[in-house]
């Protein structure tokens, strides 16, 4: 008989024989940045999530740092909003001010910045409206503007999210012609139109004040699309494929590992956080195994890199083994 269970047999062996494992190292923690003080606030519908302001950001980056997380991934919360988004290639935007501080205290906390606008439009859509649709080329002009100006205040890497075609051609562009011909940029290369981002957008305040995103972000029951939409990015010069959500999005993980030679990433997000922490309290699941059955899947698929708001719990129990 074939006979598989003699690999089961104990702990130890199930050690050997593991194919996938689950490090620090893969880790990246998303932090919301809110411009103010004081503030210390965690979002309702992600529990242990907080946005902070500046002055009280380094509870969290202490621990952080004290976890050996390697990197963060920051989203920015700004007091003021406009129909363009001016604010997001401000010298003295959130984001920019957050980057300068963050690298001047905690200098080998690896930060990488999200690109884009919602957060800052008062429209909330991911850049300039013409016809009441976002105007893609007209957006890319911002995408530069607001890329060198997080390269200037020091990001490691650069992460723009709004899916609008050629952008990392144009931020690629806008790098070099800066000085900045070695900032890597991690593209949001797959992303869904997902009713998972749903806890993020009250926790950035960016949900779309009419309509939705389907006309730029992805439908979610295309696949091959994905591939034309990772090819172009990573002739583009794209360093990081990012595929997003995660969890219902496993396929496109695996098809992007075998397709393309390139670190890829997937991003954990708001809603598959939620769900988990929600039946958690409810007692209805092992919140602590099925975070780990999660992410360990998501590596399993092939990512190389989980951006997830589980990072701090997922490092204290991997440090603990
Ligand atoms: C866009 C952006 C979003 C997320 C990350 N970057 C929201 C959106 O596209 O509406 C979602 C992340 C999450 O749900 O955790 N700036």
């Amino acid at each position: 008989m074939f006979r598989t269970r003699r690999l089961r047999k104990s702990e130890n062996i199930r050690r050997l024989v593991r194919e996938t494992k689950l490090s620090i190292d893969d880790l990246i923690y998303p932090l919301f940045i809110e411009e103010g003080e004081n503030i210390e606030k965690e979002i309702v519908s992600m529990p242990g999530i907080k946005r902070f302001s500046l002055d009280r950001i380094s509870i969290e980056l202490d621990e952080v740092v004290s976890l050996n997380i390697p990197a963060v991934l920051l989203f920015g919360i700004p007091s003021e909003k406009d129909d363009e988004g001016t604010e997001t290639w401000s010298d003295q935007g959130i984001i920019q001010k957050a980057v300068r501080f963050i690298k001047k205290n905690y200098p080998k906390l690896y930060v990488i910045t999200d690109v884009c606008f919602c957060e800052y439009t008062s429209h909330g859509h991911c850049g300039i409206l013409h016809d009441n649709d976002v105007d893609n080329d007209a957006t890319l002009v911002n995408i530069a503007k607001q890329s060198i100006s997080h390269a200037k205040a020091g990001a490691d890497m650069i992460a723009p999210s709004g899916m609008m075609d050629g952008t990392i051609a144009m931020v690629r562009e806008a790098l070099d012609n800066s000085g900045f011909s070695n900032l890597p940029i991690m593209a949001y290369s797959v992303k869904y139109a997902s009713a998972f981002y749903g806890p993020f957008r009250d926790a950035a305040d960016s949900a779309p004040s009419f309509g939705d995103r389907k006309t730029y972000q992805m439908d979610a029951a295309n696949r091959d699309e994905a591939i034309r939409k990772a090819t172009f990015d990573d002739e583009e010069g794209a360093d990081i494929l990012m595929v997003k959500p995660a969890l219902s999005y496993l396929d496109i993980i695996r098809d992007l590992k075998n397709n393309f030679d390139r670190p890829i990433a997937c991003y954990n997000v708001s809603g598959e956080y939620a769900m988990i922490k929600a039946a958690g309290e409810k007692g209805w699941i092992d919140e602590e195994r099925v975070m780990m059955e999660s992410l360990l899947s998501m590596k399993r698929a092939g990512a190389d890199i989980i951006i997830t708001y589980f990072a701090k719990e997922v490092a204290k129990i991997l440090i603990r083994k």
